[in-house]
C-alpha cells in the first residue's frame, strides 16, 4: 500500500511496487477516460522553489486529468519563502490546504526535511543535484513500455553526472534489475558522486565503466541517456563554458549506433542533441516527457490512495 506515504528517494518504492505503479500507468494510458473523475474533490499543491517545465506541469496535468484540483508557487520568489520562511513551516501550513504535495527545491534534502513535517504526501520534483525520483519513474515507464523489460540492457549515461540528479535517481533505480550493466560517459570534472560509485555500483556489485568519448562506446549501447551541463550548479562559470559542449549527439554519431538504440534525455536539452537527429524513430525523449504525466497520475492515485478501477 503506498497510501499516505513519501515519495523522497527512488528506493522508497520496491521494486515490486513499482510493477504495481507502471501497471496502473498502462491501464491509465489505455484507457484515461475511466480516470478522469478519479481524484475529484483533492488537491494538488506544487510547490516549486526552482524552475521547472516538464516536472510540475506534467503534475498539475496528471491531476487535472484525474479530476483533481491544483495550486501551488513556481518560484521562491513568490512564496513567503522570500520572506525567509521554512520549509517546515511552509509544508505544515499548505497540509492545512491541500491533500498532497509536489516539492522541488534548490537544496538537497529539503523535500525530507518538508517529509518529516508533513501531515500530507511529499514527493520530491528534485532536490539539488541530489534525486529527481519521478523523473525516475518517467525515465523506467519509458524503457519499460518502449523495450517491454527493465533488465538486460547496456545503459550509457553521458554528460554532467556529477550534477544531474537524475542520472543518479536512474542508477540507483535500475542497479536493482538483472543484466545492468552502465557505461558513464563524462568529463573527469563531471564523474559521478562518489556515493553513487562506492554505495550503489561497487557494493552491490554492479559493472559499470567511466570512459569520456560517447563515439568510443556509442556502438554497446541499449539505452544512451544525455544529460545537460547543470550551469545553475556550477560555482564558476568559466568551468561551465569551458565543460557545456562537452557532448554533441548527432546524425554521425547516430551512424555507429545500434538500429534499435533508445536516446532519452530528461529535458531540457541545450545543445547536447542536435535537433537534426529529432526525428529519428530511436529519440524518444518527447515520448518519455508524455510518459511523464501517465507515471504521475498513476503514482498520486497511488499515494493518496484513491480508488483504482
Ligand atoms: C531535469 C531536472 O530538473 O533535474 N529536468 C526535469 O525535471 N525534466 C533535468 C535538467 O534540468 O537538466
Amino acid at each position: 500500500m503506498l497510501k499516505g506515504r513519501h515519495l523522497i528517494d527512488p528506493m522508497d518504492l520496491s521494486v515490486e511496487e513499482l510493477e504495481r505503479l507502471f501497471e496502473l500507468a498502462g491501464k491509465i494510458i489505455e484507457d484515461p477516460k475511466k480516470y478522469a473523475e478519479s481524484c475529484k474533490g483533492y488537491l494538488l499543491a506544487t510547490c516549486f522553489y526552482e524552475p521547472s517545465t516538464r516536472t510540475r506541469l506534467s503534475f498539475e496535468a496528471a491531476m487535472l486529468r484525474l479530476g483533481g484540483q491544483v495550486l501551488g508557487f513556481s518560484s521562491s520568489d513568490s512564496s513567503s519563502a522570500s520572506k525567509g520562511e521554512s520549509v517546515k513551516d511552509t509544508i505544515q501550513t499548505i497540509g492545512c490546504y491541500a491533500d498532497i504535495c509536489a516539492m522541488r527545491h534548490p537544496k538537497e534534502g529539503a523535500p525530507k526535511v518538508a517529509a518529516l513535517a508533513s501531515p500530507i504526501p511529499v514527493i520530491n520534483a528534485g532536490d539539488g543535484g541530489h534525486q529527481h525520483p519521478t523523473q525516475t519513474l518517467t525515465d523506467l515507464l519509458t524503457i519499460r513500455s518502449l523495450k517491454g523489460r527493465l533488465s538486460n540492457f547496456t545503459v550509457g549515461l553521458c554528460g554532467d553526472l556529477k550534477f544531474g540528479r537524475t542520472v543518479h535517481s536512474l542508477i540507483k533505480a535500475l542497479a536493482r534489475y538483472d543484466g545492468i550493466k552502465f557505461v558513464l560517459i563524462s568529463p573527469e570534472e563531471l564523474k559521478i558522486p562518489d556515493y553513487i560509485r562506492e554505495e550503489i555500483l561497487i557494493k552491490n556489485n554492479i559493472e559499470f565503466e567511466e570512459i569520456e568519448r560517447l563515439e568510443h562506446t556509442i556502438g554497446t549501447l541499449d539505452i544512451l541517456y544525455m544529460t545537460r551541463v547543470q550551469r545553475e550548479r556550477f560555482f564558476n562559470e568559466a568551468d561551465y563554458i569551458r565543460l557545456k559542449d562537452s557532448y554533441i549527439l548527432d546524425k554521425s554519431k547516430m551512424k555507429m549506433a545500434k538500429e534499435d538504440l533508445a536516446v532519452l534525455h530528461p529535458l531540457p536539452r541545450v545543445n547536447e542533441i542536435s535537433v537534426e537527429i529529432d526525428n529519428d524513430p530511436r529519440a524518444v525523449y518527447f515520448k518519455q516527457a508524455k510518459y511523464g504525466m501517465f507515471v504521475r497520475m498513476a503514482l498520486i492515485i497511488k499515494l493518496l490512495g484513491v480508488e483504482e478501477c
